[in-house]
């Protein structure tokens, strides 16, 4: 018996490590193949950036953005994921490009505040590669959907927050008070929407004492571009901020800021609490750039954000079956994992990788894909992920450690593939597989079912984006009081 396991083991590692070879050997030739891509990367300084006229054309454009930044700005490829703008998406970040271009200047960017995770780990490491494991998409698409609902109307009913007074005439109202004119538009949409959406909503109360939460009205994308404040006044200013009410109002002392909320899209706002520590440590963040790797960032304690483009009208929608392109991804080559992504896959017919011009709208490529990548590049947001539910594409998560938008109710893991950033050279397998199973018919059937959490409403609907933050609030309400009976 002994002997005849030690035999089925040995054949198991011989096998093993005949496969761990094949795979080695399957990088080295992929990547040195491929290794060309790079150098030949340079030459394409001047290909037209226009992007084809699209009713999707500011998507577009962001889109454009993002490769017309590393192709100018010659982001280094693998020295760091880091950088202060957000290029995963790269929308409206002109500011930040030229402020990058300054270099010897301070900025905010640092390239120790992010814990880089995906560096060193790739597949080309050799690292042995993990399971293909079939995808089980029999759960729901909520993890205990009764519960969400009954909290939902409880929180619907209850939850009230104070949002911290300012004066129309306060130098800093552009900061503080919500922005109605007109659509908020762009990459940090999320933020204006969640202001406006608050204050015209049933949460609020004029009455501190009945609140359970207290908003810091504060907006970062706003701070970005007031001249006054800028990228390199942000930490001061919110210092000042934080201590201004905490010295007019008894409010933040009594838990240290822990009944306190701040939302921010926008990439600088995970440096931005440097000089006012106890913001990030006790705060709620609500905010787009959620890694568990990120410094100021902690998992669980704050929440994130879907990183949303406002798109009005009626959300378009397309049959698997006529979605031909079994994956596509586009964007700037800046970071590790999208380097190995489009280095394996930019010559293959099924899994359609772009670094540069589409020639295809990318809403069209979004429609004609089974499933839409979204591969961590300097920032780690969601703006892809946001893009593939809204086009019904089944999103595929290549990016360690995310802590996804409201993972707490929903069960990523039956509308979105979450891949390994080691995998990528098997993701075309993985991902027929799925389509072989059957699998991608529930996966794509539960992204048409969570689209409505993934969207903003000038008057916000009952369990749109909004209404899920307020529950990833009401969910986090939790600090007790000091009183002071003096
Ligand atoms: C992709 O195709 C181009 C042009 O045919 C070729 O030069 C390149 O080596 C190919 N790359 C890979 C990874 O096969
Ligand atoms: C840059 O930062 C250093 C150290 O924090 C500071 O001494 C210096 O004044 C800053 N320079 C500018 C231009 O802000
Ligand atoms: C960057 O962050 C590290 C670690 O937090 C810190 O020691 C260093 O002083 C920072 N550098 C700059 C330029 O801010
Ligand atoms: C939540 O509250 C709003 C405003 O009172 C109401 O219109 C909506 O029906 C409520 N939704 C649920 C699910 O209770
Ligand atoms: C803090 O209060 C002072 C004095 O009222 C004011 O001048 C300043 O603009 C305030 N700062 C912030 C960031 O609100
Ligand atoms: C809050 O605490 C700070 C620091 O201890 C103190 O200076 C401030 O006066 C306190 N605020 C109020 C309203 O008591």
């Amino acid at each position: 018996m002994a002997i005849k396991a030690s035999f089925k083991g040995l054949f198991f590692m011989i096998s093993a490590s005949l496969i761990i070879l094949r795979m080695i050997f399957f990088f080295v030739t992929s990547i040195s193949s491929t290794s060309k891509l790079i150098t030949f990367d340079q030459d394409h300084h001047h290909f037209d950036m226009k992007p084809p006229f699209d009713q999707s054309t500011e998507i577009l454009i962001n889109q454009y953005d993002d490769v017309i930044r590393v192709l100018h700005e010659e982001q280094p490829l693998s020295t760091s994921d880091d950088g202060f703008g957000d290029g995963s998406n790269g929308g409206g970040s002109l500011p930040e490009v030229a402020s990058q271009k300054g270099g010897g200047e301070n900025s905010t960017a640092n390239t120790s505040q992010e814990v880089v995770h995906d560096g060193g780990q790739l597949s080309a490491g050799g690292s042995a590669p993990s399971e293909v494991k079939p995808v089980n998409v029999e759960q729901a698409v909520y993890h205990e959907k009764d519960i969400f609902l009954e909290d939902y109307k409880q929180m619907n009913k209850t939850l009230k927050i104070y949002i911290y007074p300012h004066a129309k005439t306060d130098p800093f109202a552009n900061i503080f008070l919500p922005d109605n004119r007109g659509s908020p538009g762009g990459n940090y949409a999320s933020e204006s929407y969640f202001k406006i959406a608050l204050s015209m909503s049933h949460f609020v109360t004029q009455d501190p004492s009945k609140a359970d939460l207290f908003f810091l009205p504060f907006s970062i994308a706003s701070m970005r571009h007031d001249k006054r404040i800028g990228v390199g006044g942000i930490k001061d200013f919110i210092k000042d901020y934080i201590f201004n009410i905490s010295h007019k109002y008894p409010f933040w002392n009594r838990t240290g800021g822990a009944d306190h909320f701040y939302v921010a899209c926008h990439s600088i706002g995970r440096t931005a609490m440097e000089k006012a520590p106890e913001v990030s440590i006790n705060a709620i963040q609500v905010v787009c750039s959620s890694s568990y790797f990120l410094q100021g960032y902690t998992a669980h304690k704050d929440a994130s954000i879907p990183q949303i483009w406002p798109r009005p009208g009626v959300r378009p929608t397309r049959h698997p079956s006529k979605r031909e392109m079994l994956a596509f991804y586009a964007g700037a080559m800046n970071s590790r994992v999208r380097e190995s992504l489009v280095r394996t896959w930019i010559n293959d017919s099924e899994i359609g990788v772009h670094q540069n011009r589409l020639k295809t709208p990318y809403s069209e490529s979004l429609l004609g894909s089974k499933f839409c990548i979204h591969a961590k590049g300097f920032e780690v947001n969601t703006a892809r992920i946001g893009d593939a539910i809204y086009y019904g594409c089944v999103p595929v998560v290549l990016a360690d450690h995310y802590d996804l938008p409201f993972g707490d109710v929903l069960n990523w893991d039956s509308f979105a593939v979450v891949v390994s950033t080691q995998d990528i050279a098997f993701l075309k397998r993985i991902l027929n597989k799925i389509v072989d199973s059957d699998e991608y018919m529930k996966l794509q059937k539960n992204v048409l079912q969570v689209q409505k959490h993934f969207q903003w409403h000038q008057i916000p609907v009952d369990f749109d984006t909004f209404y899920m933050v307020m529950y990833e609030l009401w969910v986090r309400r939790s600090s007790v009081r000091i009183h002071s009976f003096n």
